[in-house]
């Protein structure tokens, strides 16, 4: 038998050894198209290449395109389990002409592979055309050699192949096996082509058009080639079973859960296995691509289809949850062929574990109702919309899942009902609202949010497409802006992270069809709506405009990389100091972060220093970077660190990093930031600040990776520049500024040594000048330049003692100021007052009042240049 996984080689191989580029499958969210939920076919990576508004380096293309048909237009979520064929994931093999090959290379091909390659019997073959096409008639009849009423014409729309309402499109021309008599069913287009014999695997779309709104608008480019075959239906085929869930990988999964509940796969409880087991792929892969249970968008869809399999799963009698441990057999299927299957099994495994614990709790009671309120029910009744929505709204019952319950005992559900009873709640908590006393001006978003929220795609994307569903002008709703206005932009989906918890709002562009916008900021409204604060460069921007969103990348990774840093500065000072460092605060910008916690003290340079250490090194062992969802209180009980008072919703992000050690991971938080995929990125994380913010609450101001490169960088040129003034090398700058410190004091004390020298008349001219004798009393009286003023009155003490009986009279002056001080040896206090002389001295250079004791006054005065009239001043005093 030719297993799945040869057969998906065997089809790439062909195409690859036909010349065409093999190209990984593109991730399930669509990355090129916001009005699609998932990428639903294997065209869908393709759509700009072949409208000619994308080009690549290869013509022509063959992939293995993971799809999801479940929520949005698509959507085969209800039959699957019921089916042979449905399925809400599934791999799209496809081969793919840009203008390169047209219908009669991709007829030759698509032949060639089947009956060649493959060895399908060709009598077993029949095609559709679109009943126009009489060139792919002949080229069936020339190439194939298939008779005339195996090339059969069909009118409709089934022939004619479109993308959506806008997109490429073309008439196409379908392949189908005939399973054998043994099964109910006719050729396409006969009365009985609803049956099952005849199965459509591979559709040749023949690209031509280009559709909008339904109607053709014109040619494409250059005329290309779109096929799509589902990898499980022609493993069905090769593997010669009629029914997709016999084939190999299918068969793996459902042995795995009959094993694991003890129950049989087949007969009642089959339905039940094959949901489970198409529910564990699609859940599988989309978590593996990013997306995650959520209460909107396509978390919801996600969520749906987790819960519809945990319901059978309980149906099966499973007493734990089950699904999580089906993904050993999930990454053994397929991981060798989608390697994020393997990568991404733990955070599978924790997605569906809590999500199945979680909704375990409301489960049962919800079925309990669902019983009670279908007793007397009988088949072809209807369930009332409101107990529908009571399931819904108290015990987690996606309606859909309400539906599946109910299939059996061939119950309805009445869609309007549960749709009233939703609008009226939301009118309720609306009303809530408006009493809460929230601002008015908040209205405008409270209305737009209640159409709906804003997806953040950002953390795993820096750019995407969206819808504009608002423009909010001057706090009103607008339809449109234009060059030179600054508005705040709403889309259905964004990478722009808006501003909480600490980190700014992204800055970026918005463009569309001739309008370009500049997005200075991302705020965040109504807890979900992410306005991106904008100013219209050029163009217009309309209400309802697809526009393609993309933030400042560079930008982006500081942010991540302060906000990554900010997580590992708080456990090392949590480690460092001591539990009670709590987070007060925390600003994560691109160029710096700031973090505030609870701790008395101002931190030692030691503190830091080993914080700062303990830091590095995580970054350097440059460890991954995890994100799970949890309820709050399973992330708290797993020790998550979590902002007390912080109001959390019902499912928050928990964000562990860091080395391992006795099991625990060295930061484990609850946080909806944006953050590094592994900690070498942050590269080097520097403290530049320690300080206090409030009595008890630090600040801590840290940079990381360029910037606190350049920090350190022109802490090196500093340094440089002050060697080389010492004419030192940078390692010998602190022993020469102490040297130089240390000489400067000793110069310091010998000068004013040297000063208080000269006051005392030792040296040169204050000594040739003596003592004069004035009135019979010995007199030193002498000017100072430079001399410090605090050192006067030991130098008049001094001269004193020198004199032994006299008076001593030294004026300072400095910075054109004048200090007089003036002594009287004891001998004649009782005949002259020190204070008497020093307020003579103190008038002469131009100051007021003077004062101390009769044996030692001070005083001083503005005029320094009058310093020896200040002398005379004594002299004269002296006189009288
Ligand atoms: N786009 C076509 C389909 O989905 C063929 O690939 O059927």
């Amino acid at each position: 038998m030719t297993s799945t996984n040869d057969i998906r080689r065997s089809f790439l191989d062909y195409f690859g050894k036909a010349g065409h580029q093999i190209v990984p499958s593109a991730p399930l969210v669509p990355q090129n198209d916001p009005t699609l939920m998932f990428v639903n076919a294997g065209m869908v990576p393709f759509k700009n290449v072949f409208t000619g508004l994308e080009s690549r380096p290869y013509s022509t293309a063959t992939s293995s395109q993971k799809c999801v048909r479940a929520g949005g237009k698509h959507n085969d979520l209800d039959n699957v389990g019921y089916t042979a064929r449905h399925h809400t994931f599934f791999e799209m093999l496809g081969n793919f002409s840009f203008g390169d090959y047209f219908k009669e290379q991709a007829i030759t091909h698509a032949w060639t592979l089947l009956t060649k390659e493959w060895g399908l019997p060709a009598d077993k073959l029949t095609a559709t055309v679109y009943h126009t096409d009489d060139q792919a008639f002949d080229l069936w009849k020339k190439i194939a050699g298939l008779p005339e009423e195996r090339i059969i014409r069909i009118p409709t729309k089934d022939n004619f192949w479109a993308m959506g309402s806008d997109g490429p499109c073309g008439p196409c021309s379908e392949i189908f096996y005939d399973h054998g008599d043994h099964i109910w069913g006719g050729p396409p287009g006969s009365p009985e082509e609803d049956g099952d014999r005849f199965v459509e695997i591979w559709n040749l779309v023949f690209m031509q058009f280009l559709q909008e709104a339904d109607e053709i608008v014109g040619d494409l480019p250059r005329p290309s080639i779109d096929t799509g075959m589902g990898l499980e239906r022609v493993a069905a085929v090769l593997q010669g079973v009629h029914d997709n869930y016999d084939t190999d990988t299918f068969k793996a999964l459902i042995a795995e859960s009959g094993a694991l509940t003890s129950t049989a796969t087949t007969g009642d409880t089959q339905a039940s296995h094959r949901v489970i087991a198409d529910h564990l792929r699609s859940a599988g892969f989309l978590v593996a691509d990013g997306v995650l249970p959520a209460n909107e968008g396509r978390g919801y869809v996600l969520r749906r289809i987790m819960r519809r399999a945990m319901r059978h799963a309980h149906l099966l009698g499973a007493k734990d949850p089950l699904m999580h441990r089906l993904v050993p057999s999930l990454v053994a299927e397929m991981g060798g062929a989608y390697p994020e299957l393997v990568r991404a099994q733990p955070l599978i495994e924790a997605t569906l574990l809590q999500e199945e614990t979680r909704f375990r709790r409301t489960l049962a009671n919800g079925l309990r109702l669902l019983d009670e309120a279908t007793g007397d029910m009988g088949e072809g009744s209807t369930l009332p919309g409101e107990t529908a929505f009571k399931l819904y709204d108290t015990y987690g019952f996606p309606y859909d899942l309400t539906e599946d319950a109910l299939r059996p005992q061939d119950i309805a559900v009445d869609r309007a009902g549960f749709d009233a009873a939703m609008a009226e709640q939301k009118a309720a908590a609306r009303a809530a609202w408006k009493g809460s006393g929230a601002k008015a001006s908040d209205d405008v978003w409270f209305d737009i949010a209640e159409e709906g929220a804003t997806e953040f795609t950002g953390y795993s994307s820096d750019i995407g497409e969206g819808q504009v569903i608002a423009i909010v002008k001057d706090g009103a709703r607008v339809d449109s802006a234009t060059a030179g206005d600054t508005v705040e932009v709403l889309v259905n989906q964004t990478p722009f992270y808006a501003e909480s918890g600490g980190q700014v709002g992204d800055a970026g562009t918005i463009t569309g069809d001739g309008v370009s916008a500049t997005v200075t900021d991302t705020q965040k409204h109504v807890g979900k709506l992410h306005g991106h604060v904008a100013t219209i460069d050029s163009g217009t921007l309309k209400v309802g405009d697809t526009v393609r969103l993309a933030i400042d990348r560079q930008r982006r990774a500081q942010i991540r990389a302060n906000h990554s840093a900010t997580h590992l500065l708080h456990e090392a000072l949590r480690q460092r100091l001591g539990t009670h460092v709590a987070q007060k605060g925390s600003l994560v910008s691109p160029e710096r972060l700031r973090f505030d916690v609870s701790h008395p003290n101002s931190m030692s340079p030691a503190e830091l220093s080993d914080v700062e250490t303990q830091v590095n090194a995580q970054v350097r062992a440059n460890t991954p970077v995890t994100t799970r969802l949890m309820t709050p209180d399973d992330a708290i009980a797993m020790g998550a660190m979590a902002l007390f008072g912080e109001k959390y919703g019902d499912e928050v992000r928990v964000v562990s990093m860091g080395a391992e050690d006795g099991g625990k991971t060295y930061s484990v938080e609850l946080c909806g930031g944006t953050h590094v995929n592994a900690l070498g990125e942050i590269g080097l994380l520097k403290i530049v600040g320690e300080s206090a913010v409030s009595s008890g609450v630090r600040r801590i101001e840290a940079l990381t990776g360029e910037a606190a490169r350049g920090y350190l960088q022109s802490r090196d040129d500093k340094l440089k520049e002050a060697a080389a003034a010492l004419k030192a090398s940078p390692d010998e700058v602190p022993a020469r500024v102490a040297t130089l410190v240390e000489e400067k004091r000793r110069l310091e004390r010998e000068l004013a040594e040297a000063k208080k020298a000269l006051a005392l008349g030792g040296g040169g001219k204050a000594e040739a000048a003596g003592p004069e004798t004035i009135n019979g009393v010995a007199f030193v009286g002498q000017v100072l330049d430079g001399f410090e003023a605090k050192g006067l009155r030991g130098a008049v003490d001094d001269a004193k003692t020198r004199i032994g009986s006299g008076v001593a009279a030294l004026v300072a002056v400095n910075d054109g100021r004048a200090t007089v001080a003036v002594g009287v040896t004891d001998d004649l206090k009782d005949r002259l007052n020190a204070v008497d002389l020093v307020k003579a001295a103190v008038a002469a250079v131009g100051g007021q009042g003077g004062g101390g004791r009769p044996d030692m006054a001070q005083g001083g005065g503005p005029d320094g240049a009058s310093a020896a009239a200040a002398l005379d001043a004594v002299r004269a005093t002296l006189e009288t």
